[in-house]
């Protein structure tokens, strides 16, 4: 496609000559949209881009280690990569916390803690690259468009950090320019077709409080979930699917054993916009193929729900 090939070239060049021998920090989540917007980083300038990714320890099964293989050094880009560690601090800081808000404000304050904290060890840096797209622009109300939902993907922009200017490679593109220009560049396709994942990850599909069992059980059932809606080829016409741990409880038996453990609900819409969505009609013998590995795979879990609700009046997450 001329238009693309002819993006990623004159967006490659643009940014040599904006960033000259200036440093660059990008915080990448291993989404589509930062990820893309590192690799162009990297194609243009290399190792003057220094990719910081927080992995929280909310991320889906493995998730984690896929965003290392791609930009790690083990990778094929030229970049300086850094992951931290941040569960720990994260299950932390998440003790005992139940209200809704309150965790997203949490699990977005300790990323902005975590990322400056990084920064200030690198440096100093000239710019801040984000991997903000047209949508972005519109929706947080910097377009024309009306104000729909206020943008906390990475939980807001760091205050502590200093540097000249924000670059913003994507600004111009649609989703599936963006996609384009990733697979142009090299990046697997299971990345550059990943399904949207919130910022603040399992945090937002855990009910309740959240401790690292919950989220081992939640990773466990929804890599499953995963596994089979693939091999069912349901995949690409799904706009989001995924497992998510009720805060329910509930009485099972297991061989000669009462066992008393939690319930998991399973979630998959179509939607245009993420604005409102419907639930998706996923077949019967594939939910219970889904059901019977994971009360049988996944310890802790005695029960599954299958999430009929639309958005109105539910919402996407659970959280
Ligand atoms: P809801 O649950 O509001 O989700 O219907 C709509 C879409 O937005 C995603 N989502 C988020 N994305 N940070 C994000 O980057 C967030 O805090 C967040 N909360 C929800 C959700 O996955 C769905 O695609």
């Amino acid at each position: 496609d001329w238009k693309m090939d002819s993006f990623a070239e004159a967006e490659i060049q643009r940014i040599r000559e904006t960033v000259g021998d200036g440093k660059v920090l990008l915080a990448l989540s291993g989404g589509v949209d930062s990820s893309v917007a590192a690799t162009l980083m990297a194609k243009a300038i290399g190792k003057q881009l220094t990719c910081v990714f927080v992995d929280h320890g909310l991320l889906r099964k493995d998730e984690g280690d896929e965003v290392e293989a791609v930009f790690g050094p083990k990778g094929k880009y030229d970049l300086n990569f850094i992951r931290v560690n941040a569960g720990p601090e994260y299950f932390e800081k998440l003790k005992g916390v139940e209200e809704p808000e309150q965790k997203r404000k949490i699990i977005g304050e300790q990323f902005i803690r975590i990322f400056e904290r990084e920064a200030k060890k690198i440096g100093a840096v000239d710019f801040l690259c984000q991997g903000t797209i047209y949508a972005d622009v519109v929706e947080s109300g910097l377009g024309k468009g009306a104000v729909i939902k206020s943008h906390h993907n990475v939980g807001g922009l760091p205050k502590n950090i200093e540097f000249r200017a924000i670059i913003e490679p994507l600004r111009n593109l649609f989703k599936d320019e963006v996609r384009k220009v990733g697979l142009e560049l090299g990046l697997p396709e299971a990345l550059v077709y990943r399904q949207p994942f919130p910022g603040p990850g399992l945090g937002v599909r855990i009910i309740g409080e959240v401790t690292p069992e919950k989220v081992k059980i939640v990773q466990e059932a929804d890599s499953i979930y995963r596994e089979e809606i693939k091999k069912a080829g349901l995949a690409r016409e799904l706009s989001q699917y995924f497992a998510a741990l009720t805060n329910l409880r509930s009485v099972g038996v297991m061989g000669d054993f009462r066992t008393y453990d939690y319930a998991v609900a399973l979630r998959a819409v179509k939607t245009d916009d993420f604005m409102t969505a419907e639930c998706a009609e996923i077949p019967f013998a594939v939910l219970q193929t889904v059901m019977n590995r994971i009360v049988n795979e996944v310890k802790g879990v005695n029960r599954v729900f299958y999430d009929l609700t639309s958005k109105p009046p539910g919402t996407i997450e659970l959280e």
